[in-house]
């Protein structure tokens, strides 16, 4: 048997879109072992499908057959503590899941990298899988077929607090509403910002984030399909945040915000109360430096 922890990824950052990724300490766990057919289920009362479609069960058997390899079927437990399409990468965990858990099944005859270019081949662009694969904040890019990626820490002593609607955001719809072409002034404000960030949050110039996640590409388009979220970009401004973005697709805002900003979870979630902002929950995060491990466990 083989245990899978995959961490929850942060993809964009505002400028970045489809660019950016970060990994954060949110974890799914997944249990997988050769096995006759489909035998799917969550342990922790999460609703997973329990047939072929399942995700992880699907791109384990896509990995077995890249690999030349027969595949009998897999018995899968999930545990799901990444919320579903809310912005924080957890259909793209359940994708890296599934390769690297069936590529240590099979005593790792693919690399990283042969990962990496597949999960994002799957998932259609790389910024969420980059980060759940190799940790940290990830700049990526993608040329044919190939990802190309660095992957750094970020600063000491930043935090994330993600702000997390009751409603879900599918990313299908939060891309269907983006215009087919922008303009070369909105190309470079994004190009510079996304620049800005990645050596702001890598250095430490903390102060710059909140130009640096400024964004024309994607955000101004769906913000109108989160309900709340003008309200809590500005509270989370006023309350002392380097930084708000819409986390990945959404529906999560974002709030980087300083280590020391003890009050800011408790605070927020009240201020978006008395705003008329019900439901939301506040997860105070840390970058994940590692990315996904797999390790053999007994049961
Ligand atoms: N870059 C992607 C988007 C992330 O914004 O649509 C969501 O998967």
């Amino acid at each position: 048997m083989i245990e899978v922890k995959i961490p929850a990824t942060s993809a964009n950052l505002g400028s970045g879109f489809d660019a950016l990724g970060l990994a954060l300490t949110l974890y799914n766990t997944v249990y997988m072992e050769e096995w006759d057919g489909a035998d799917i289920a969550s342990l922790d009362g999460v609703e997973v499908p329990a047939g072929e479609d399942n995700l992880i069960f699907a791109t384990a058997k896509r990995l077995y057959e890249i690999c030349g390899k027969p595949f009998r079927g897999m018995r899968i437990r999930q545990k799901n503590d990444i919320p579903m399409a809310r912005g924080l990468g957890s259909s793209s965990a359940c994708l890296v899941g599934g390769l690297l858990g069936a590529n240590t099944l099979l005593g790792k005859p693919l690399g990283t990298e042969d990962l990496l270019n597949l999960s994002a081949a799957l998932e259609g662009h790389p910024d969420n899988v980059a980060p759940a694969l190799l940790g940290g904040l990830v700049t990526c890019a993608m040329e044919e077929g190939k990802v190309y990626s660095v992957s750094v820490p970020v600063a000491r002593g930043v935090h994330f607090a993600a702000l997390i609607p009751k409603a879900p955001l599918p990313t299908s719809h939060a891309r269907s509403v983006l215009p087919q072409s922008v303009s070369r002034a909105d190309a470079v404000y994004n190009l510079s910002r996304a620049a800005l960030m990645t050596s702001s949050l890598f250095s430490g110039a903390l102060e710059n984030l909140r130009v640096a996640t400024g964004d024309r590409l994607h955000q101004p388009y769906r913000m109108g399909l989160i309900k709340g979220s003008d309200a809590a970009f500005r509270i989370a401004r006023e309350l002392g945040a380097y930084g708000v973005y819409i986390s990945g697709a959404g529906s999560t805002i974002m709030a980087i915000i300083d280590k020391q900003n003890a009050g800011f979870a408790q605070e927020i979630e009240r201020r978006l109360m008395m705003n008329g902002v019900f439901g939301w929950t506040v997860r105070l995060l840390e970058s994940d430096p590692s990315g996904a491990v797999a390790l053999a466990t007994a049961t």
